[in-house]
């Protein structure tokens, strides 16, 4: 499927790196202007600063998911800046280290599930 972005606003979160930057380049490739939201500023910013020098349109917004106001700020940032959103990969996602459950720490849980579960729900509220 072939699916054209062109003059279309796109988030991706966790997209300073890995399937998340991947992706970001894609929307880029296709038209879209991308918006890499990472809790990595610096990373973000690297990755941003790549897809404009090969041609494409991104910006880099420092945003830990599993934080609401910074969530909240992320999209506020892009509806002032752009007007709308048209299309999100709420990509955000860790893996603890494998361990035995009665090893893993409740900090860890925590994390975890903060950053995988109430990290995408926190995304699609605000982008919805
Ligand atoms: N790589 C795989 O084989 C694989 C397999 C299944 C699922 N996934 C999932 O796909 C997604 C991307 O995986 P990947 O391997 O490309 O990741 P990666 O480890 O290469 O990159 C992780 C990125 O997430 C960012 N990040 C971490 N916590 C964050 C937070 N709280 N808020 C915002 N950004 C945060 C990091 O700064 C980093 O840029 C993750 O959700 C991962 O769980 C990956």
């Amino acid at each position: 499927m072939y699916i054209y972005f062109k003059n279309k606003i796109a988030l991706v979160t966790d997209g300073a790196q890995g399937m998340g930057l991947d992706t970001a380049k894609a929307f880029a490739n296709h038209g879209a202007t991308v918006i890499i939201a990472d809790y990595n500023e610096k990373q973000a910013q690297l990755a941003a600063t790549e897809i404009n020098n090969l041609g494409g349109k991104a910006i880099a917004i420092p945003c830990d998911v599993s934080k609401e106001s910074d969530v909240k700020n992320t999209i506020d940032q892009i509806i002032n800046q752009f007007g709308r959103l048209d299309a999100a990969f709420n990509n955000a996602g860790v893996q603890s280290p494998a361990t035995n459950i009665a090893d893993l720490t409740t900090e860890e849980y925590d994390r975890t599930l903060n950053i995988n579960l109430k990290g995408v729900w926190l995304c699609m509220k605000y982008e919805i």
